[in-house]
């Protein structure tokens, strides 16, 4: 029997229906269990204060006690000047760090691998909330939130600037370490700061860090190899990238060619590959209008100028699709989102053959709290996170 399948009380051995998902990877200082990886998902479920909550310690937990390989707690902000939501997880001082350790503590002790994403939000955010002036590679508004907000304000960021930033991702990425977290994601997708910068898009700088690729990838490639000089082989570092915008005169995958291999040599070890800025938002969380795994060409490309395992996600909602992405070489891990949302214990049910039992997403969307409207997260089918009345 593999290592991470348990015997149903029936007797029968199930795991086998998918035994790419349940094979193990090597990625150094951890070994996740199976392939399927719950993506970052910021649930605005934080303490007002940015630390952590029960209501997140529950939320992970269920994940964790689900299967899941690897779980990457949702996003976290690396600096004051980009609280952009009034719940989000904050690891910007080392005060963070106490919650931190409980949440991904209580992850691995229930056999998942915690990681942690990071994030500035650059231009896509709205000052009116976070008090400041947005700090951006290139003074061009956000077409979506720039409308929303009428003290919408940018700060073209000078050489210290970026040096600074630099060193707040290495510092959160330290932060992360000290708590536990196996895995620092770099978030570099969705049109977020650091997203900007690699974008020929939204970065119009003239000098070392815009014009060319190298340019433009120097900024990420600094943070990689200040994580890598800090922490040596401590943590595994994952990049999420947008591996197509889906905007004119954005990133396709042909621009990962080249960017792929500076990430690279800086050191990444997991390249995890989703799709879109706020402008393509129907790319960042997949309607059903565009059917079942329609960025996996993407990262299947992707993978193609990579020699670290690659992540696909977006609308993957069976085990059964993630068996056949995986079997096919078109990535090596399968991030699952909403299917893990609406029932996270879809991979132990799947195991156990009671994939019937599995309560699927209806594609319904209504998580997105932020075009609800609602306060933060919420499910139309999974009872533990239905709104109050
Ligand atoms: C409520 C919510 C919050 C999200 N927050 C983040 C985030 O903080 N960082 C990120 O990279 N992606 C974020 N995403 C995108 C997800 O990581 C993932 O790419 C998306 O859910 C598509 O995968 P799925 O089809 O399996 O749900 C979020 C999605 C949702 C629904």
């Amino acid at each position: 029997m593999k290592e991470n399948e348990r015997k149903p009380e029936s007797g029968v051995f199930t795991g086998d229906a998918y035994p790419t998902v349940f094979s193990t990877y090597d990625l150094g200082v951890a070994r996740p269990k199976n392939r399927i990886v719950f993506p970052p998902w910021q649930l605005n479920y934080a303490n007002t204060d940015g630390t952590v909550s029960d209501k997140l310690l529950e939320f992970n937990t269920a994940l964790a006690l689900g299967g899941c390989g690897i779980i990457i707690t949702g996003c976290a902000v690396v600096s004051e000047d980009t609280v952009a939501f009034d719940r989000v997880m904050r690891i910007d001082d080392d005060r963070f760090i106490p919650g931190l350790r409980e949440l991904f503590n209580a992850i691995e002790k229930r056999g998942s691998v915690p990681a942690i994403q990071l994030v500035h939000y650059g231009r896509q955010a709205l000052s009116s909330v976070t008090g400041c002036e947005l700090q951006v590679p290139s003074a061009i508004p956000c077409p979506v939130m720039s409308r929303l907000d009428p003290q919408y304000k940018m700060k073209e960021m000078t050489r210290e600037d970026i040096v600074r930033m630099a060193e707040n991702f290495i510092d959160a990425a330290e932060r992360a370490a000290k708590a536990g977290a196996k895995v620092v994601e770099v978030h570099a997708a969705h049109g977020y700061l650091l997203n900007q910068f690699l974008s020929p898009y939204s970065n119009c700088r003239t000098d070392e860090y815009g014009g060319s690729t190298v340019n433009r990838t120097r900024l990420v490639a600094d943070i990689i190899k200040g994580i890598r000089k800090r922490l040596g082989r401590d943590v595994i570092v994952s990049v999420r990238v947008s591996g197509n915008e889906f905007v004119e005169g954005g990133l396709t995958p042909r621009h990962y060619l080249e960017i792929i291999p500076i990430l690279e040599e800086a050191g990444m070890d997991v390249l995890n590959v989703s799709a879109g800025v706020y402008q393509s938002m129907e790319r960042m969380l997949p309607p059903d209008t565009l059917g079942d795994a329609p960025h996996v060409s993407i990262a299947s490309e992707l993978k193609r100028y990579a020699s670290v395992p690659v992540c696909a996600v977006g609308s993957i909602f069976s085990l059964a699709t993630a068996e056949t992405i995986l079997a096919a070489g078109d990535a090596d891990f399968v991030a699952m989102g909403r299917a893990q949302m609406a029932d996270p214990e879809i991979v132990r049910k799947s195991l156990e053959g009671r994939e019937t039992e599995v309560r699927q997403c209806i594609w319904c969307n209504n998580c997105a709290f932020w075009a609800t409207g609602d306060p933060h997260v919420f499910c139309s089918v999974n009872p533990a996170y239905q709104k109050e009345e």
